[in-house]
């Protein structure tokens, strides 16, 4: 199959989007709308550069890049062909409406931190596992499932944590929640009582502060080093840790494992709980997955929280709890007096996905795309903002850390910035009670890099102004 459009475009060389970014964006557009059918070879890069007057390397970029983003397979030498994106993605005009406008709205003007992007959700094959279950197993969405959710999601997930996060654990340990947030608020209830003490990461995600002081429970705050979350001072004797070690938010540093044994230690000794919110591990970019710390210890004093809300969608709210034996049943009491949040509905699909394959070959194509806009942000961080600040960049996750080494403060530059119409956050904003920080958070997940583009232009500006 061959493709026949090469003379149906001509690339604008007065507008700021360069070349190769434009010859991505007409054969992302083909493929999306059925122009480009599964299998179809691209021209050679040769003939392309010529019917399009430019040169040969800025078409490898473009065709490099869009194998990169998973539209194409091949490498120069041996041709190009177009992957089967058409069962991976809706065409966007078919995107539910209330979908593509939120997103739209958010990626026009910020870089929002821990945000997956929606328009690569696999629609397709979602709503026909959704539909199969509708057909073949309806009962299971809406009844036949423990107050710790879906067996047949909690098997997968048992699995996907052996495979990925190197914990071993039975269904039976598996509670399914609404998020991770959910998760941490149920782990709260289980485990302390009010005016007892909670350590949480400085800087740390915010909304964990607020659950402890809603809940009536006392803060102590864990500073960060570059080995990690450092241990509670002596005199603090917090009854829970609550620790990001795979990926700190938002540092982004990865715990030493001298610092997790010491941890491990450290709740032995005090009979207390290390609470391990693994809300993004499976985006790291490079090297090796760094294993949970749940796994070495084998679930004795850890409790692991995991989420969907990153790797899959943010919207269908599903995470869960990994808990030791012992905390099963304690668990369990609160779950039947605090009563079940998650949703039961897409449960079992979800599992089916999982089964299916689906599932990783989406992590992977995300996770893909991700690496090359975050390679993106950090070289644009580099090249064109180094005289305001540094990036902290590890190769992990969903968003990155821009330091700033001028006396501007980022909570004025954050509120300038929406002046002109743009949103970044401010790192300072993550701080519990230390001033050290003045930076922001940008995430790259959701955005293209003509969307990130837009916004670091004038955030160039608030800055140089
Ligand atoms: C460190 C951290 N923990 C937990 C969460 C909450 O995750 P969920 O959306 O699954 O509730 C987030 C969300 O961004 C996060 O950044």
């Amino acid at each position: 199959m061959a493709w026949d459009k090469t003379l149906l475009f001509t690339v604008d060389r007065s507008r700021r989007t360069p070349i190769f970014e434009q010859i991505c964006e007409v054969v992302r557009k083909w493929a999306h709308t059925g122009g480009l059918k599964q299998g179809a070879m691209l021209p050679a890069t040769r003939v392309l550069a010529e019917d399009l007057c430019v040169s040969r390397s800025t078409v490898v970029s473009a065709y490099e890049q869009l194998v990169a983003e998973g539209y194409l397979e091949g490498h120069k030498g041996a041709g190009y062909k177009v992957c089967a994106i058409g069962s991976v993605e809706l065409p966007h005009d078919h995107m539910p409406e209330n979908i593509s406008k939120t997103e739209k709205a958010a990626s026009l003007s910020a870089l929002i931190p821990s945000q997956p992007d929606m328009r690569l959700f696999p629609y397709r094959n979602w709503a026909k596992i959704v539909a199969r279950v509708c057909r073949t197993n309806p009962e299971s969405m809406l009844t036949g499932a423990s107050s710790f959710g879906n067996l047949a999601l909690r098997q997968a997930i048992a699995n996907h944590v052996r495979e990925w996060r190197g914990i071993e654990a039975s269904p039976q340990q598996i509670i399914v929640t609404a998020g991770a947030t959910d998760a941490l608020n149920i782990c709260f209830h289980t485990l302390v009582q009010p005016g007892q003490a909670v350590g949480i990461e400085d800087p740390g995600y915010k909304p964990i502060l607020r659950f402890v002081t809603r809940l009536g429970l006392a803060p102590v705050f864990l500073e960060v080093d570059q080995n990690g979350t450092r241990l509670p001072k002596t005199q603090a004797r917090p009854d829970i840790v609550v620790l990001t070690p795979s990926h700190q938010y938002p540092l982004g540093g990865v715990m030493s494992p001298q610092r997790r044994w010491e941890y491990l230690d450290w709740a032995k000794t005090n009979n207390a709980w290390v609470i391990e919110d693994d809300y993004d591990s499976e985006f790291r970019y490079s090297g090796r997955p760094i294993p949970a710390m749940a796994g070495f210890d084998h679930l004795n004093r850890t409790v692991y929280i995991g989420s969907f809300s990153k790797i899959f969608s943010n919207t269908l709210r599903l995470g869960y709890i990994i808990a030791p034996h012992s905390l099963v049943d304690p668990i369990r009491q609160t779950m039947d007096s605090y009563g079940l949040k998650a949703g039961l509905m897409p449960q079992q699909a979800l599992s089916e996905f999982i089964h299916s394959g689906d599932f990783y070959r989406h992590l992977r194509r995300v996770r893909r795309i991700y690496s090359e806009r975050r390679k993106f942000l950090v070289q644009e961080l580099c090249e064109r903002f180094s005289q305001f600040g540094t990036v902290q960049d590890h190769p992990a996750g969903m968003q990155l850390v821009f330091h700033l080494n001028t006396s501007l403060k980022d909570k004025e530059i954050s509120t300038r910035a929406k002046h002109v119409g743009i949103s970044v956050e401010a790192l300072s904003e993550s701080t519990m009670e230390n001033d050290d920080y003045n930076g922001f958070i940008l995430g790259f997940c959701s955005y293209t890099q003509d969307e990130m583009r837009t916004v670091l232009d004038k955030l160039f500006e608030v800055l140089s102004t």
